[in-house]
């Protein structure tokens, strides 16, 4: 095996957000969005390479970073066309979010999100003077079976296109911010889905702004029969770049720091066809002082964005997935009173659980040592207090180990 994905690493003592915030050495932390492996060999070398020039001043991006990630788009995503005069770099996406909203809004107008949906979409909307306006998704079920037994059910999630149109004709909404794919609702948005949110976006005059931040986990075994057929043509997942299938005005933020673990090294991209646009975003992020970036985010974007990249980073979401296929047994055998939403990218599950998210978090963290995300997190309605987030980007062992200890918390008993 080329990559080793099951290498447990220690990284407690490593200022690591993920574990170091966690009470002990034994905790297995399957909560915040980061991974537990070593980012790809390209990665660290090209890094150890720069690190040993020993000069670490300001550092400025050159042409082979832009068309490094033109390449990428356009080989592996089919995204053509993209030029070099629409990026805007910065360090990270959040901050990204936070200037485009401050770019294409005024304090007091709304910002339309489908909820549940990633929490700082909430603070970036409200830090810059804006009022959420949730177009929530909807949960829905499907069981396929052949009269006596089911053999797959699906928990998933749709959207609403009425009322999501009747939240863009509210003329304080100036901006959609879209998650594609959607962080935890786990749906990979389809080209007609897309479309469709676009068209409704520009009737009602509403600016789009795509963060695709975790665009390249996408399940690529999962298939949508049996659900979803009825609504969207495309039968099994694929990531579309919101600007390669809608018309909309539009900007999209990407960076490979989910993928490849490298959201330390803070870079990111915005892409903007529109000048006038683009010139507004770059004045926030000079008022946000996010313009400049670093030496090492510069140089692991490049290597990531290659051949060598590509490899690994199909290697890392085989691996994944199958963690995913894993859990999810897991949890239908011994916790078949929950629901795992079915994941069709990113690599956070989310599950329906039965009783209080918050209450069953802390007790997990207290009695069991996993810590997991409540949903209360992404949802600051009701939904949000049934569900809980697991990252699946750990070791199999870790995960597994993780999932026992909650299993038996629950249960009192668990035969694995
Ligand atoms: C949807 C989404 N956007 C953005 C981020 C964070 O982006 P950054 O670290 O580049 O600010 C995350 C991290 O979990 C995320 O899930």
């Amino acid at each position: 095996m080329k990559f080793d994905f099951d290498k447990i690493i220690n990284r407690r003592g490593t200022n690591c957000y993920k574990y170091d915030e966690m009470p002990n050495d034994d905790t297995i932390a399957l909560w915040v969005a980061d991974m537990d492996f070593e980012t790809a060999p390209c990665i660290t070398e090209a890094l150890r390479r720069r690190m040993e020039h020993g000069c670490f001043g300001y550092t400025m991006v050159p042409d082979s970073f832009y068309q490094a990630t033109i390449n990428w788009f356009a080989d592996r995503h089919g995204w053509q066309g993209i030029k070099k005069e629409w990026f805007i770099y910065t360090s990270g996406v959040v901050p990204a979010i936070s200037a485009i909203i401050k770019a294409v809004t005024e304090p007091g107008d709304k910002v339309l999100v489908q909820t549940p949906v990633y929490n700082c979409f909430y603070s970036s909307i409200r830090n810059n003077g804006c009022t959420i306006e949730e177009a929530p998704l909807h949960h829905a079920t499907s069981t396929q079976g052949d009269g006596k037994n089911d053999y797959a059910t699906n928990h998933y999630y749709f959207i609403d296109y009425d009322e999501f149109e009747a939240k863009c004709a509210d003329p304080k909404v100036k901006a959609f911010l879209l998650c594609n794919p959607h962080n935890p609702a786990g749906r990979v948005w389809s080209a007609d889905e897309l479309r469709k949110m676009g068209e409704i976006c520009q009737r009602h005059g509403v600016f789009v702004i795509a963060d695709e931040i975790h665009c390249e986990f996408v399940n690529a075994n999962a298939t949508r029969d049996g659900y979803l057929a009825s609504y969207i043509k495309e039968d099994t997942p694929k990531y579309h770049p919101f600007m390669a299938v809608s018309d909309a005005p539009c900007a999209v933020c990407v960076s490979p720091s989910k993928a490849f673990n490298i959201a330390g090294l803070q870079i990111a991209n915005i892409i903007i066809k529109d000048d006038s646009t683009r010139r507004r975003v770059n004045r926030a992020i000079n008022i946000n002082e996010v313009c400049d970036v670093n030496p090492f985010g510069v140089i692991a974007l490049e290597a990531a964005y290659s051949a060598e990249g590509a490899e690994w980073l199909d290697a890392l979401t085989h691996y994944i997935y199958s963690n995913y296929d894993f859990a999810k047994a897991f949890i239908e055998q011994h916790l078949p009173q929950w629901k795992v939403t079915t994941l069709e990218g990113t690599y956070l599950m989310w599950v329906k659980v039965d009783t209080d998210a918050d209450a069953l978090c802390s007790k997990m963290l207290k009695e069991a040592n996993v810590y997991v995300n409540s949903g209360t997190m992404y949802d600051h309605g009701t939904e949000g207090h049934h569900f809980i987030r697991i990252n699946l980007a750990t070791q199999r062992k870790r995960l597994e180990e993780g999932l026992k200890r909650i299993a038996e918390n629950v249960k009192g008993e668990c035969e694995m």
